[in-house]
């Protein structure tokens, strides 16, 4: 069979390190990646259905595609079809093979004998989280590795404990060899990813506080970042290793999703306004400097304007450096679609687009604070848009863009940050 394949991502970090996974597994069977679907034997859509917008992307795309289907194989992967399951071929009749994101090395197998015919692949694959992972590495010197699979939280909005199943993570040992091959490779720095990173070794007696510490004894890392967190799961062990893990980013990826206790309630979220609060306070207390950012998700199932005010308020106080806002949507199999969808379109938009003017003027402002400072940036790739100019990575893990330097990627030099925008830090060498 011919074995050209081309993959498309859409999604959360954990998908793309799928992603990537899965072109490792393909590629040591023969199969190779081609960048256009004109050239390809077989197409891969790996999907995310966090979101509506997200799914309806995915969607939509597939049936722009679909008139060039010839003999091509048509794939959809990840949480889509984990949750739709055979309902997608109803939907896409020219879809061939569908498959879950906890059964890649199946997925395999089943291409290389694959000989027609609708597919479904949901059987988990053995040894899933317990041998180490190789992936192909797309960034040469910066690469995710995933430390936990699932999420067991059942925020009432979310469809990931559905998707993704139930939390596993991965043992400490698999971790540290898989981010010991990717350093040989040239690696230098490691993003730790899991829906809830802190529940991490819930389920294997381990505990991530201490993971963090031993990654960090690992010679030839620079920089080790990690999200997302959840506000119920922040101790103390996890604010003090801000501050003594020099090579640990001073960035807290923290969501929120509301102002409103009612609606945290609502949303199942185990924690209330002024827990958050307290836990912002300690933190920026204990590491002075440090950067947070957050999610914030509009327009909830009985969201009144008093509860968007306590939104705005709070967000007002707290002066994140950066927000993702959302406009909510109704996923299915979450409690929240039972409840009535009962904030308008017109104004879940009108919402989305005051706290993102809040945040614009604050993100400015909080870039601007780092004019004058001196920092160790990480120097990740080489800027498209700017000539002879590099673009690293604060300690508090802000873009920096430094023009005319000499430097390679994956150093570390010192800059003087000259100037602030919303988006972008702008540096001199030092
Ligand atoms: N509608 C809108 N936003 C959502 N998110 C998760 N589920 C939904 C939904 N049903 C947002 C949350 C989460 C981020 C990854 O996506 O803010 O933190
Ligand atoms: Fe979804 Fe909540 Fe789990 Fe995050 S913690 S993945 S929002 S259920």
């Amino acid at each position: 069979m011919d074995k050209k394949y081309f993959i498309k991502t859409y999604g959360c970090q954990m998908n793309f390190y799928d992603s990537n996974r899965l072109r490792k597994l393909l590629n040591k069977e023969g199969f190779f990646e081609v960048n256009s679907i004109e050239d390809s034997d077989i197409i891969i859509l790996n999907t995310c259905s966090v979101r509506k917008h997200a799914e309806d992307r995915a969607f939509s795309f597939l049936s722009s595609i679909k008139s060039i289907k010839n003999n091509k194989i048509f794939c959809v992967i990840g949480c889509t079809p984990s949750i739709y399951k055979d309902k997608i071929f109803e939907k896409l009749d020219f879809v061939d093979i569908i498959c879950g994101p906890n059964s890649y090395k199946k997925f395999v197998s089943t291409l290389k004998n694959y000989s027609g015919g609708k597919t479904s692949i949901f059987e988990e694959d053995e040894n899933l989280l317990n041998e180490v992972n190789e992936t192909e590495i797309k960034e040469k010197i910066s690469s995710f590795v995933t430390i936990t699979k699932g999420c067991e939280n059942f925020c009432s909005y979310c469809v990931v404990p559905y998707a993704r199943g139930k939390l596993v993570s991965k043992p400490e040992n698999v971790i540290i060899d898989e981010i010991k091959i990717l350093i040989d490779k040239g690696v230098k720095e490691i993003f730790l990813i899991g829906q809830n990173v802190n529940e991490y070794g819930k389920d294997i007696g381990e505990n991530f506080v201490e993971l963090l510490y031993k990654i960090h004894e690992i010679e030839g890392i620079l920089r080790i970042g990690f999200l997302t967190s959840h506000p119920k799961d922040i101790s103390n062990e996890l604010i003090n290793s801000f501050s003594e893990l020099p090579k640990l980013y001073k960035h807290l990826h923290l969501p929120l999703q509301s102002g409103s206790n009612k609606i945290l309630n609502l949303m199942n979220r185990k924690y209330t306004v002024e827990r958050y609060l307290e836990i912002i306070e300690m933190v920026r207390e204990k590491c002075p400097g440090i950067s947070i950012t957050s999610d914030i998700i509009v327009g909830f199932p009985y969201e009144e304007e008093i509860d968007f005010e306590e939104t705005y308020k709070i967000v007002e106080k707290i002066k994140f450096d950066d927000l993702y806002v959302f406009k909510y949507s109704p996923r299915p199999l979450t409690k929240a679609s039972k409840f009535p969808d009962n904030v308008p379109k017109e104004e879940k938009e009108k919402r989305h687009k005051i706290i993102l003017n809040l945040q614009d003027k604050i993100s400015l402002l909080r870039n601007k604070e780092m004019e004058g400072k001196i920092d160790e940036i990480f120097i990740r790739k080489k800027s498209y848009k700017i000539k002879n100019a590099y673009i690293g990575r604060t300690l508090n893990n802000k873009p920096v863009i430094i023009e005319n330097v000499n430097v390679k990627e994956g150093e570390i030099i010192k800059v003087e940050i000259k100037k602030g925008e919303r988006h972008y830090l702008y540096g001199i060498l030092i």
